[in-house]
């Protein structure tokens, strides 16, 4: 815990001249004329001032403030929680409270809670078990390769999602508060994975070349650029009916395919493996990004059924349809991919094993936003893995681990 004792002894000196100004309170007048002379004697050049600071005084005086404060998003005035809205807002954003979607604040509260850093791991087993000539078969180290090409790559694909698009486009400060703590979250897994390739000395060029280079990686990721393209374009905007519509397009892609389909064989070969006790190093970086990637995919269904709620008009048919038509495409991808990772049987499962649990976890991303099951019947393979994640046992799943790991230290004002 910070102390700021030490800290107190010169402000004591430079707070104490605040007695006059107390006094000066009841007369706000007085008061205000003061401070403007003051204020105008700071700005005053003195012989002491060398070019450049009598230059920057200068241009201060330049300074407009309403023409400068034009440049905020939003209306000036007080906001108001019936102001807010999720897009296309005209309240002012920099106005955090009052909150309207608290769901959305506390999951910014609950991501900071969970902060890890991928350096907590220790990957020494991990290590000794990659570099031994018996460690792991062909197919073990095809998954451990693979994984790593496809992560390094798309949470730095996401990040800039959020960054370069999501994040201007969606016009609510506390959910533009979590969008900031997810964005910060996709540098630690892209950090973690790159922790991960580097303890393991293995080809960095090959890795991060994965997306370019191989087909079922490669397909994924062109898929899910295909739908940032359009709005992150700077003079992309919302505000009409097919803008709206493409923004809603992009965070389906995003929140419920990338995040929600692309990451799901991987999550499940490394949890596997790590349930195996092989690579547990690195299948313990991927239980904190699931752990992530669990509250990103929740509050990103959040923000798509409230933008629904908020603007019924834009969830027609087509729309319900193109939606339908993205999650089975981003199903079947992950079923390549699943296929291309697993030619055989591999850690106790296999890639018919896996399609069936995509399809369960499509089901699963359909239904989330409204949209009706189109794999019915379908069973869940894994049931552990809903006791890591997924379904409603997330929490219970992780209890431990966010006691253990929660660092977020409170400073001590007493
Ligand atoms: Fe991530
Ligand atoms: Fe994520």
């Amino acid at each position: 815990m910070l102390s700021w004792d030490e800290f107190d002894t010169e402000e004591e000196t430079v707070a104490k001249p605040a007695a006059p100004q107390a006094a000066a309170s009841a007369a706000p007048d007085k008061l205000d004329s003061a401070a403007e002379a003051s204020v105008h004697d700071a700005r005053a050049v003195t012989a002491d001032d060398s070019a450049a600071v009598a230059r920057a005084k200068a241009a201060l005086d330049q300074l407009d403030i309403a023409e400068g404060l034009a440049e905020l998003e939003g209306e000036g005035a007080r906001v108001t929680v019936d102001a807010k809205r999720m897009i296309n807002c005209r309240a002012d954003l920099n106005q955090l409270v009052p909150f309207k979607y608290d769901w959305a604040w506390q999951k910014y509260l609950d991501g900071c809670a969970n902060h890890w850093m991928p350096q907590e791991v220790n990957m020494n087993a991990d290590i000794a078990l990659w570099k031994s000539q018996d460690g792991l078969t062909e197919d073990e180290r095809r998954i451990v390769m693979r994984n790593l090409g496809f992560f390094s790559t798309a949470d730095s694909l996401v990040a800039n999602n959020l960054a370069l698009a999501v994040y201007r486009l969606i016009t609510n400060p506390e959910c533009r508060q979590y969008i900031l703590r997810q964005a910060f979250e996709e540098a630690i897994h892209t950090h973690a994975y790159q922790y991960c390739i580097e303890s393991l000395g293995m080809d960095e060029g090959e890795i991060f070349n994965m997306y370019h280079e191989v087909p079922s990686v490669a397909k994924k990721a062109a898929w899910g650029l295909k739908y940032t393209r359009a709005i992150s374009d700077p003079e992309f905007d919302t505000g009409t009916v097919e803008t709206d519509k493409e923004l809603l397009r992009n965070l389906i892609a995003y929140y419920c395919v990338l995040e929600g389909i692309f990451f799901y064989c991987g999550f499940t070969q490394i949890l596997s493996m790590g349930r195996r006790n092989k690579m547990t190093g690195v299948a313990e970086q991927f239980q904190y990004i699931l752990r992530d990637e669990s509250m990103h995919l929740n509050f990103g269904i959040d923000v798509i059924n409230q933008i629904k709620i908020e603007n019924p008009h834009l969830w027609d048919a087509e729309l319900k349809d193109e939606a339908t038509q993205m999650i089975l495409q981003g199903t079947q991808l992950e079923i390549e991919y699943a296929r291309d990772t697993m030619p055989r049987g591999v850690l106790g499962m296999n890639a018919a094993m896996m399609e069936d649990y995509l399809k369960f976890i499509a089901n699963r991303r359909l239904t989330q936003i409204g949209l009706k099951e189109e794999y019915p019947g379908t069973t869940n393979p894994f049931p552990w893995m809903s006791e890591i994640m997924d379904l409603k046992k997330e929490k219970n799943f992780f209890e431990t681990r966010v006691t253990e790991y929660q660092t977020g230290g409170a400073l001590a004002w007493d």
